[in-house]
């Protein structure tokens, strides 16, 4: 809390002189020697300055040491500004002329697992004709930081930020791999997991051995009566590990704060060390030449005693202070939030000074969720009411990722539609799992919770759409059905509006993989299901025309490039259309008053009508089909094949 009778303006530019003073005098040898990033230095936090001390007041002023803590960040935060690499300065200078580059509609995302995808960083450098091929111009790289032996939460739980996993490479070739992604115009995105270190990470060993400076960065109590008291207003994460959210560690002895897995060890934020730590490791990362963070869980980093630790409104601040940061020592750099939770918690952490993107959990638990049912009606409503972002801030929209499908929509938007939540996701749940009557999905419980009912979905986007269970039962038909029900969801990220992001694997149906089950550190885990080593035959086979993966894959590409060619994809607006039929989406996309594109999506196995009213509303008689099967009928209507994505312009 800010004091009452402080007159922040003021004392604003007294901090700052008091703070620039001293800078200029411990970093004497770094000003002298590079006097012009002193000066853009110098200019970008008076810009920033403001909000980051009211920031960092709100959430630490409470602490007797608060000044000795602001002058310690606005050290390391000057220190990265001088270590930032040349071409990356040159890469600022050019972001900041054109803030907007990420909502192009050139932009396209994937994602893979570095050992999985190509053994090592070298083997991913060697992918990149791949990632041009498909038309990649952003790259996730799984967690490839150093991660403790056998079960890391694949890479989830951090040894150390500054160290690469050594069977992957080292931090030099990390950095040697950006500045050749970004020759070949390809961003580098990598996790930032803020929420918890590893537990044999240096600072929770310190912590453990009763480091006071270290022990405070965590969560840990002696007995059970702290935990107990936040445990009856915490949700448990992952209730197939532990219950609670505390695991008991007999060598230390104490109760450590651990909401996902025992080896990851919760940071506490309330104390600005931690924040300024994070800090340094961010902006050391961003130096490599990582473009995007992903910003990992960040629904959990504040707690707070009697609420759920989840989504609180000091959690945006902390991701404020650190995009402030990020504007004045790296201002190339975006940040995309994972929050998969509810719609309306995911919306209140994108803003330009928050995360600039974020996933969207909603419409790819509705795609999935519109297959199954065949009605688009919740799709629709969540399109118009849920979809529309501030101005500089884009969704990532995806199909799949390494992850479960949370059935994160919101109940009372389902109640206005006569659906009961609890009940509609057993449905979900039951029919990717493949035990509904008719369900052509081959997926698997996650974290199932026989106290809440609660359970969530792996495996892959192949297996969910049905490709498995076809090519099992040699089903040729089902098999084609299956093909399209694929390129369906992928057709609507590629032209809903923002950045579409393919989980690499997706473009060649790749199916579940069971060996996960002989894997003693994966067994208890189905999401290894949905991730597997790439298959070099698969891979080669996409050019085969004749087998069900070089047709995917030539569809994908179609896909791809239609994006590309038409500039109304880019940016994020969206108008939903009333197609008069329940198993059509219709939405029109268009860009700075530009031409209008329609796109029509038919969710159901069965041809689909659109009549002619909505087409003429539309004036979809002046537009040429530029994808998809559709065609006009004698009566004026639109007749949709299967699955078809169709798309006017
Ligand atoms: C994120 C990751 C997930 C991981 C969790 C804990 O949600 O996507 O894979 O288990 O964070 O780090
Ligand atoms: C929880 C978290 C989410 C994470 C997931 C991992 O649902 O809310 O952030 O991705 O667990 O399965």
């Amino acid at each position: 809390m800010m004091p009452a009778e402080m007159n922040l303006p003021f004392e604003t530019e007294r901090a700052l002189g008091r703070l620039l003073s001293r800078l200029e005098v411990s970093l004497a040898a770094e000003i002298s020697a590079d006097p012009a990033c002193w000066q853009a230095f110098q200019t970008r936090l008076g810009a920033h300055f403001p909000r980051l001390f009211r920031l960092y007041l709100e959430l630490y002023v409470g602490h007797y040491d608060f000044f000795y803590h602001l002058e310690a960040l606005l050290h390391l935060l000057a220190r990265a500004a001088f270590a930032r690499p040349a071409d990356l300065r040159a890469l600022d200078a050019q972001r900041e002329a054109d803030p907007h580059w990420f909502q192009s509609n050139q932009m396209l995302g994937g994602v893979c697992y570095v050992d999985l995808f190509a053994q090592n960083l070298a083997g991913i450098r060697g992918k990149i004709p791949y990632f041009k091929e498909l038309g990649l111009t952003y790259l996730h790289l799984m967690p490839l930081f150093k991660m403790p032996a056998g079960d890391n939460d694949g890479g989830y739980a951090v040894s150390s930020f500054r160290e690469v996993h050594p069977p992957l490479g080292t931090m030099r070739e990390l950095a040697a791999l950006a500045r050749q992604l970004r020759e070949h115009d390809i961003s580098l995105c990598l996790d930032l997991i803020i929420n918890h270190t590893a537990s044999e990470h240096d600072w929770a060993k310190k912590a453990a051995l009763g480091e006071p400076d270290y022990r405070e960065m965590y969560g840990i109590f002696p007995d059970r009566a702290t935990p107990d008291r936040y445990e009856r207003t915490l949700r448990e994460i992952f209730p197939d590990e532990h219950p609670g959210a505390f695991t008991w560690f007999p060598e230390i002895p104490a109760w450590v704060w651990t909401t996902f897995h025992s080896y990851q060890w919760d940071l506490m934020y309330a104390n600005p060390a931690v924040f300024n730590h994070i800090a340094e490791e961010m902006l050391f990362l961003a130096n490599q030449g990582v473009e995007i963070f992903r910003l990992d869980a960040v629904a959990f980093i504040w707690k707070q005693l009697g609420t759920s630790c989840e989504n609180l409104p000091q959690a945006h601040l902390i991701l404020q202070a650190l995009n402030a940061l990020t504007r004045v020592a790296a201002p190339t750099v975006l940040f995309k939030s994972e929050a998969i939770v509810h719609p309306d918690d995911v919306a209140r952490y994108i803003s330009p000074d928050e995360c600039q993107l974020s996933y969207n959990p909603l419409l790819m638990a509705l795609l999935w969720n519109t297959l199954a049912t065949r009605d688009t009606n919740l799709l629709t409503q969540a399109l118009a009411n849920r979809f529309s972002l501030p101005e500089g801030t884009a969704w990532v929209n995806y199909v799949r990722c390494h992850d479960d499908i949370g059935w994160t929509f919101s109940d009372e938007d389902a109640a206005r539609l006569g659906i009961n939540g609890y009940d509609h996701r057993r449905f979900l749940n039951e029919f990717f799992r493949g035990r509904f009557p008719g369900s052509f999905a081959r997926g698997l419980p996650f974290q199932e919770n026989p106290k809440t009912g609660d359970c969530r979905i792996s495996g892959t986007c192949a297996s969910l759409a049905g490709l498995e269970k076809a090519l099992l039962e040699e089903d040729p038909v089902e098999e084609a059905l299956a093909l399209r029900r694929i390129i369906l969801l992928y057709g609507v990220v590629m032209t809903a509006g923002g950045i579409p992001l393919i989980y690499l694997g997706d473009e060649l149906g790749v199916l579940n993989d069971y060996s996960y089950h002989d894997h003693p550190d994966h067994k208890h885990d189905s999401r290894w299901a949905h991730r597997p080593p790439a298959d070099p035959v698969r891979a080669q086979s996409r050019h085969d025309p004749s087998g069900p993966v070089g047709q995917l894959y030539a569809r994908f590409q179609s896909l791809v490039e239609m994006r590309k060619d038409r500039p109304e994809f880019a940016g994020g607006n969206l108008e939903v259309m009333d197609t008069q039929n329940r198993a059509v989406l219709g939405y029109a996309r268009s860009n700075n008053g530009g031409a209008r594109l329609l796109v029509f999506a038919n969710f159901s196995e069965h041809p689909q009508v659109v009549p002619e009213a909505v087409l003429w509303q539309n004036n979809l008689m002046t537009k040429s089909c530029l994808l998809g099967e559709a065609g006009l009928q004698a009566d004026g209507s639109l007749h949709l094949p299967p699955y078809d994505l169709a798309v006017f312009g």
